[in-house]
């Protein structure tokens, strides 16, 4: 179900590595690393989101990383609506293009992230009352993003969200104004202009049986109607406690069972308090009564070695049940490429100081890439 997009140019790298490694008498420690994308090569792809100064050459450090580390990109921003079509019929496609462009060049699984969502949409959309309206915007938004990167975007996050925690559909202007089959009705216009582009369902807090048993239901239907779907898509803004094990690998099976592949597509961690035991990235929720408030950012100067180590352990606990079963997810992104510029630093309290990626400040490998990377691969199910 997996398909992994360029095996022979991966072996070859790989291959060229041990050549350099075994050929070289003076092999330094780090030089005969693998990195983090090839270790995980044979089971899925492995990427970051990065934002537009890394689309655009101005952090050429996230770059750096991105092109030796991964091999798998999403979009952070840059592809959302409210970027890519501000206001009716004008498209913003810079970012996006040099976003396709880098991922070409490097040979990636390019991601698109997202066409329906109720976040981050144009001003114009919020308030739309009107259903043929609305359905020619959506329609006029897929034709020209589909079809401007098809054959270049192996995945779309087609709909992002579209649930609530009890598993009814969100009330979403999408929803309003289309009716409750408008998810179906994407995918089915999605499918249309690139037939050969994955279909991805991405939503937050899928570890909770109701919201995740609402979402396997919908891809039953779509499996019964013959409209494509290819995978779930799992946000994973996770912190060092929850989800569970357990609760991930629930996911997985049933993902797998309802018949589509998993793709964790924003894996961070928190390191930092959350007292009112929030779950899940509904990116409005802001609790500004706390900005400032230093027992709310433990951590402004460094994370504590003890913090650290467990940061380190719990990621490498996640890719372990990753590994179990990897013949049933096709790719993992993390949120970001270091901890410097993760979203979490300002979500949902601005000012803080989080710690939630492999990489830190300085752009060098924590502990917990170290972890990662020694994660064994053959433990698989
Ligand atoms: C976040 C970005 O990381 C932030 O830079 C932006 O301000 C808000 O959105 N779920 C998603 C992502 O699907 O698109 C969100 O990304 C995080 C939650």
């Amino acid at each position: 179900m997996k398909k992994l997009k360029k095996p022979i140019f991966l072996t070859f790298i790989c291959g060229l590595i041990c050549f350099i490694s075994c050929a070289s008498k003076i092999v330094s420690e780090s030089s005969s690393k693998l990195s983090l994308g090839t270790h995980f090569k044979d089971l899925f792809y492995l990427g970051a989101a990065i934002n537009e100064n890394t689309i655009l050459g101005l952090d050429p450090k996230s770059a750096t990383i991105v092109n030796s580390e991964y091999n798998t990109i999403s979009p952070e921003n840059s592809l959302k609506w409210m970027f890519i079509q501000p206001s009716p019929n004008k498209f913003n496609f810079k970012a996006a293009d040099k976003y396709v462009e880098m991922g070409l060049k490097n040979n990636m699984y390019i991601v698109g992230h997202a066409l329906v969502w109720h976040n981050q949409l144009a001003d114009f959309m919020q308030n739309l009352e009107n259903s043929a309206e609305t359905r020619a915007h959506v329609e006029n938004h897929i034709n020209t993003l589909v079809s401007r990167y098809k054959g270049k975007i192996d995945a779309w996050d087609v709909v992002n969200e579209a649930f609530e925690e009890d598993g009814s559909l969100r009330a979403s202007v999408f929803y309003k104004n289309m009716g409750k089959n408008y998810i179906e009705e994407v995918f089915r216009k999605t499918e249309k202009v690139d037939p050969d582009v994955d279909l991805i369902y991405n939503d937050y807090n899928l570890y909770k049986p109701k919201k995740r048993a609402a979402v396997l239901e919908m891809v039953k239907k779509f499996k019964a109607n013959g409209t494509k779907i290819n995978g779930v898509g799992v946000q994973a803004h996770w912190d060092l406690k929850s989800p569970s094990i357990e609760e991930i690998e629930q996911i997985i099976l049933d993902v797998h069972a309802a018949g589509v592949y998993v793709s964790f597509t924003e894996l961070d961690i928190s390191v930092l308090p959350n007292p009112w035991e929030m779950v899940g990235a509904e990116v409005t929720q802001n609790f500004s009564q706390f900005e400032g408030d230093p027992k709310m950012n433990p951590y402004p100067n460094g994370l504590p070695d003890n913090i650290q180590e467990k940061l380190a352990k719990r990621y490498q606990e996640i890719f372990n049940v990753f590994v179990k079963h990897s013949d049933k997810i096709n790719r993992v992104t993390f949120w970001g490429v270091m901890d410097k510029h993760s979203w979490l630093n300002d979500w949902p309290i601005k000012g803080r100081t989080n710690y939630p990626l492999l990489f830190d400040r300085n752009y060098n490998p924590k502990p917990a890439y170290k972890s990662v990377l020694e994660v064994n691969t053959d433990q698989q199910n």
